[in-house]
């Protein structure tokens, strides 16, 4: 429900992962989004809800919070004994689960590289949801990147960190790119470079059990280059400012909710 950014990802996230474009229908009432969606994903696109309520065994609600009352009035009564699983920033399964009756609840917390099988999916299941039913959750999330269980009152604090964490990563390759083109660097191909070295980054610390400041360590030489760099970052407060971005993404998440 709802085909804009976040919908649109995971479709793609979805087709990646092995779903057939007949297997999956998405609801958008933008007529220029409903029309992408459908030429370059091949999907069955709908304009009303109901279609996907009749046929649909599980929701993915991927609509902006403002819109999401509407939504849930359309949705009430009519969703018994079907999986709806909400990635709305804010929104509770308290208030999810008084307007959807009769559904198998689930939040999510996505985020956009779940297109590419590497989101962070994580979830926090409704009271009462059997093992059953939690490990088919975490099982079709998995296929769209890593499926983490957590307790509901982390999710805003999980929605500023990795729900978000896209845009911030993306700044930094953003600022490095810029700079590197400014030594002379092509922009791609400091696009490219910048993009790989956060990746790999990525990767060492997932999979080498290493520790961020050991890894600073393990690229910082006394009187190197990246400690010169590292000066720069210290002067520019960059580590207090990026604690502070966090909080106000939290911030806000609360406010949405
Ligand atoms: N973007 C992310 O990285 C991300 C990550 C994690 C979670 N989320 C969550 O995902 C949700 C969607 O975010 P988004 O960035 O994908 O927003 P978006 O790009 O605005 O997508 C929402 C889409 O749903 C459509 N829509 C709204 N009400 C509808 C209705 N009743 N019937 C059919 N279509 C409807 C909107 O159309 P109109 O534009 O015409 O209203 C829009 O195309 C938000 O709650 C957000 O918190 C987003």
């Amino acid at each position: 429900m709802g085909g804009g950014r976040l919908g649109s990802f995971l479709l793609r996230g979805l087709l990646r992962a092995g779903f057939s474009q007949g297997e999956l229908m998405v609801c958008e009432k933008d007529p220029g989004r409903a029309e992408a969606l459908s030429e370059q994903l091949g999907v069955r696109v709908v304009g009303r809800l109901d279609p996907l309520l009749e046929e649909a065994e599980v929701i993915f609600l991927a609509v902006k919070p403002g819109d999401l009352e509407g939504v849930l009035g359309e949705m009430e009564g009519k969703v018994r004994g079907k999986l709806v699983i909400s990635c709305v920033a804010g929104a509770t399964l308290r208030r999810l689960e008084g307007r959807l009756r009769g559904a198998r609840v689930f939040r999510l917390m996505p985020n956009l590289a779940c297109a590419v099988g590497e989101g962070v999916m994580a979830y926090t299941p409704a009271p009462g949801a059997g093992e059953e039913e939690r490990e088919r959750v975490r099982e079709l999330l998995g296929r769209l990147g890593a499926p983490v269980e957590v307790p509901e009152e982390r999710m805003n604090a999980i929605t500023a960190l990795s729900g978000s964490g896209p845009a911030y990563f993306s700044l930094v390759i953003e600022a490095l790119a810029e700079g590197a083109e400014e030594l002379g660097v092509p922009r791609e191909e400091a696009l490219r470079l910048a993009s790989q070295t956060a990746k790999g980054t990525g990767r060492m610390l997932l999979e080498l059990d290493l520790k961020p400041e050991e890894l600073v360590r393990m690229v910082a030489s006394p009187g190197g280059t990246t400690e010169a760099a590292l000066r720069e970052l210290e002067e520019g407060k960059v580590f207090e400012a990026f604690k502070r971005a966090l909080k106000a993404a939290c911030r806000r998440a609360g406010e949405l909710g």
